[in-house]
């Protein structure tokens, strides 16, 4: 039987559209189905795309969406075995986190644990790369716990820093491998 994924956004879903393009392309040998998509903020456009996709979507309680359910009931609702964080801002509450223990992880978009942390997302995190100096970035697997970048690492892709680089096009870079990587240690963890 294939396991129920969901994924958690707040972003445009890019790599949500990833892991549906690569189980579609798996078909039946697909270990895993997306089997809802939850954003903490009504415009995230990971809803439009899941809905494309004729998957259940969900909007999980936040700032932006106050009178919406916790992420815990509507995992439990949509019968979740296992959860995907692609974009999604905000630190999980203890309840889902006890529920889903190892079996929650995210892609971020830098070789941790360098790079992360609070305030360590989108482009924040390729201008600290591009002010470092480094001569690598990349793309980490990891599992989720209660710290923002912090459980253990499963996969990492590394990316050349080029003399030339801007944030723009590191971050292409970076996103180009996130997409290779990412369905596939879903689909193996
Ligand atoms: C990705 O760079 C991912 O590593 C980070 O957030 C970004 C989400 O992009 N956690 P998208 O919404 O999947 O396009």
């Amino acid at each position: 039987m294939k396991s129920r994924i969901a994924v958690l956004a707040s972003g445009g879903g890019t790599n949500l559209q990833a892991l549906l393009d690569y189980l579609a392309q798996r078909g039946p040998l697909a270990e895993v189905e997306v089997a809802l998509v939850a954003c903490d903020r009504p415009d995230a456009g990971a809803i439009e795309r899941a809905r494309r996709a004729g998957i259940p979507t969900a909007l999980v309680r936040s700032p932006k969406a106050p009178d919406a359910a916790e992420p815990l009931m509507v995992a439990r609702e949509h019968d979740v075995d296992f959860i995907a964080l692609a974009g999604y801002l905000r630190l999980l509450p203890g309840d889902l986190l006890a529920e889903f223990p190892s079996r929650i992880v995210n892609i971020h978009p830098a070789l941790l644990p360098a790079f992360g942390g609070p305030g360590m997302y989108g482009e924040r995190v390729h201008r600290a790369v591009l002010l470092s100096g480094a001569g690598v970035s990349g793309a980490t697997v990891h599992y989720v716990d209660e710290e923002y970048d912090h459980g253990a690492i499963l996969a990492q892709w590394p990316v050349p820093v080029l003399a030339d680089d801007t944030v723009r096009s590191l971050s292409a870079r970076v996103l180009k491998v996130e997409h290779v990587l990412y369905p596939r240690v879903i689909e193996a963890v």
